[in-house]
């Protein structure tokens, strides 16, 4: 039966790397027989600037019938300004995160040893990293309400927002966390900020209930604050961490750049069956938008954790993985993860000499 994934390029340097991400989906739906079908979407800015509104039904209904979705990034100046914060481009991708309940978010951070120069610490702090970040997706302070800007009596502007998780919330990620722990070296680092919030003193509670279902796994809790000071410190004691919408989002940026770019980072969102959406962790990077100079990577390995996560493609997951290493191998680096002796390419250079590793084996 074919396999219908739904594409959705959305803003920026979205588009760019995902040609780069489509050609590589392309040549494996050939070497693998996989019979995939990819069709186009419309979100973010860009559907905006169409429709009127960053998520169009259209949109929403694609993403339902789709077995998987393959998205670039959202957002970008042009929109910042729209007074109507509902119409904003980032409305597209939460809607889409919520409204498909897409709560588990996983965010590998990876060295891979040719990139040990690129990183910003010294290589034996990050040689072999290999950090899973857990983040809840669909809660937390990012949809938690009431939120919003209101005038006091006074005439001064209040702004606020809810931090609210409640114990199911807060169970299915522990779950996620918790069985992902189990396929990897079974040490689980569950941040939160209980020192000052209630709403993680209650989810410290609830990953200790969720962990006596998996006793194999060592768990432990962080501050957040020590966390981000640990993640660049000793990076390397993390194996699984798990933590809430925001702190996630914050983290996952940290550690990619452990990695060497944010570049690099993919990231799978899944709901409880594991059907999933696959985006960079990296923003729409509008600075360097239309130059084609970003690079795909983090877009293409994102195609291979769709691959494996929500269509059980492994053999193609691998290939693609390897065809990535090769390509760093042979010194091809796009800006972001240059460095001194390597080979300066661009974004299509790139995509297409993973499509040449790819066709080579
Ligand atoms: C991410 C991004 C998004 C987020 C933005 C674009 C809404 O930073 O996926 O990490 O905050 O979740
Ligand atoms: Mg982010």
């Amino acid at each position: 039966m074919s396999k219908n994934i739904l594409i959705l390029p959305g803003d920026g340097i979205g588009p760019e790397i995902v040609t780069e991400a489509v050609k590589v989906l392309n040549t494996v739906n050939e070497l693998f027989d996989l019979n995939l079908t990819l069709t186009e979407g419309l979100v973010g800015g860009s559907a905006y600037d169409v429709h009127g509104t960053p998520l169009p039904e259209e949109t929403m209904e694609k993403a339902r019938a789709a077995d998987a979705i393959l998205l670039g990034a959202v957002g970008g100046p042009k929109w910042d300004a729209l007074p109507d914060r509902e119409l904003r481009p980032e409305k597209g991708l939460l809607g889409l995160r919520s409204g498909l309940e897409l709560f588990g978010n996983l965010r590998p951070a990876i060295l891979y040893p040719q990139l040990a120069e690129a990183s910003s610490l010294k290589p034996e702090v990050v040689s072999g990293l290999d950090i899973l970040i857990v983040r809840e997706l669909t809660g937390g302070i990012y949809f938690g309400k009431p939120r919003g800007i209101r005038t006091l009596e006074n005439g001064e502007r209040e702004g606020y927002n809810t931090y609210v998780y409640n114990e199911s919330e807060i169970k299915r990620i522990a779950r996620v966390a918790f069985e992902s722990a189990m396929k990897r070296n079974k040490k689980l680092c569950s941040v939160d900020k209980a020192n000052v919030l209630e709403v993680t003193v209650l989810w410290r509670e609830v990953v200790n209930e969720v962990a006596k279902e998996y006793p194999e796994v060592e768990v432990s809790h962080m501050y957040v604050d020590n966390a981000a000071m640990q993640l660049v410190r000793a990076p390397k004691q993390f194996d699984v961490m798990v933590t809430g919408n925001m702190f996630g989002d914050i983290l996952s940026d940290a550690a990619a750049m452990l990695t060497g770019s944010i570049g690099m980072l993919p990231s799978a969102s899944l709901d409880k069956d594991n059907k999933g959406m696959y985006e960079p962790c990296h923003g729409s990077a509008p600075d360097i938008a239309g130059q084609g100079i970003a690079n795909p990577l983090a877009t293409i390995l994102s195609a291979a954790m769709m691959l494996r996560y929500s269509l059980g493609e492994t053999e193609a997951a691998d290939a693609i993985e390897q065809a990535v290493s090769k390509v760093l191998d042979k010194g091809l680096r796009t800006g972001d993860i240059w460095s001194d002796g390597m080979q300066q390419v661009n974004t299509a250079d790139m995509g297409e000499a993973v499509v040449a590793a790819l066709r080579e084996v």
